[in-house]
């Protein structure tokens, strides 16, 4: 039986990515999508999300539309390369009617919930709101993979990783709901770097979903190549669908993990006790490595 899960969010190139390897990996059902403020406002992540499925061919998977701001409301701040709306043509598809805070109450309160691995790989503001209106859910999620944090090094600030900063007070509520966490943070993407040589043999699959995901992976290779001098690129939301596909591609430790809310230069940091020498309780598995051709492998298989 596929894997169910249900992907919250904030479409820019690499989720559009993981939407089309998820929706389309034969270990996966991917139940629903649930865009929400991050990368882009709302209105961009969501109208990115929709052309992503419909021309992705994933449009028969409902779309809810969620959060719209953070819990206190300040934006993270964004690069000209997260605010973009994605080359493809204008949806037809609709979001639901039902808001995804509504959705997700709904959802893990019913049959299927307690059988279906959340994965937030933009802001967490959608789940937060979720479990401060209905606590009882924290029972029933059994797993949440995420793309956020890092334990060493952020790339919005030094501190923080831009899904955390996003909504650091969201994280905060996720991340000590008691709900299993696995953190796919950037120690694991700056590891399954993705090259041009996989770039192109992902484009020579040829279905349409592929040809779209390489035309994504292209842009942002090419930007990290430009601006950072590596060889390769992060698309960061497609290891945490790789986690959840094959969990022993990625390499984790338990460790303490907190998000800072107050810190001038450290707000949004994820402060993870690495060493675990202060025998605080871990309550999250951060990923700290990812074997990067099975990585790669993964989302061919999927696109395919
Ligand atoms: O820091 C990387 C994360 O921020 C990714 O999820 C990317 O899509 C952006 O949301
Ligand atoms: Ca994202």
């Amino acid at each position: 039986m596929p894997q169910k899960v249900i992907l919250d969010v904030d479409t820019g190139r690499d989720d559009a990515v993981a939407l089309l390897m998820a929706g389309h990996h034969p270990a996966l059902e991917l139940v629903a999508v649930l865009p929400a403020h991050g990368n882009a406002p709302l209105e961009t992540t969501l109208d990115n999300t929709l052309r992503t499925m419909e021309a992705g061919g994933l449009g028969h998977i409902p779309v809810y539309a969620g959060a719209e701001t953070p819990l206190l409301g300040q934006f993270a701040p964004t690069l000209d390369i997260q605010r973009v709306k994605l080359p493809l043509p204008p949806a037809s598809k609709q979001a639901e009617k039902k808001h995804a805070v509504q959705f997700l109450i709904d959802y893990y309160m019913g049959a299927d919930g307690p059988q279906t691995i959340y994965m937030p790989v933009g802001s967490q503001t959608n789940l937060a709101l979720a479990l401060r209106i209905e606590p009882r859910i924290a029972e029933r999620i059994p797993h949440i993979v995420t793309m956020s944090g890092a334990y060493q090094e952020g790339n919005t600030t030094p501190s923080a990783e831009f899904n955390i900063l996003a909504d650091p007070e969201a994280a905060h509520i996720v991340f000590t709901a008691g709900i299993p966490v696995t953190m796919v943070g950037l120690e694991v993407t700056a590891r399954a770097l993705v090259m041009p040589q996989d770039v192109e043999r992902i484009r020579s699959i040829g279905t349409p979903w592929a040809v779209i995901a390489a035309d994504l992976m292209d842009a942002d290779v090419k930007w990290f190549q430009e601006h950072l001098g590596s060889e390769g690129g992060q698309i960061f939301d497609p290891c945490a669908v790789a986690a959840v596909i094959e969990p022993k591609v990625l390499i984790t430790k338990s460790m303490w993990v907190g998000i800072e809310l107050q810190g001038n230069l450290t707000r949004g940091r994820t402060v993870a006790d690495v060493s675990g020498q202060r025998g605080w309780k871990p309550n999250v598995d951060v990923g700290v490595d990812m074997d990067r051709e099975r990585f790669v492998e993964l989302m061919y298989d999927g696109l395919r």
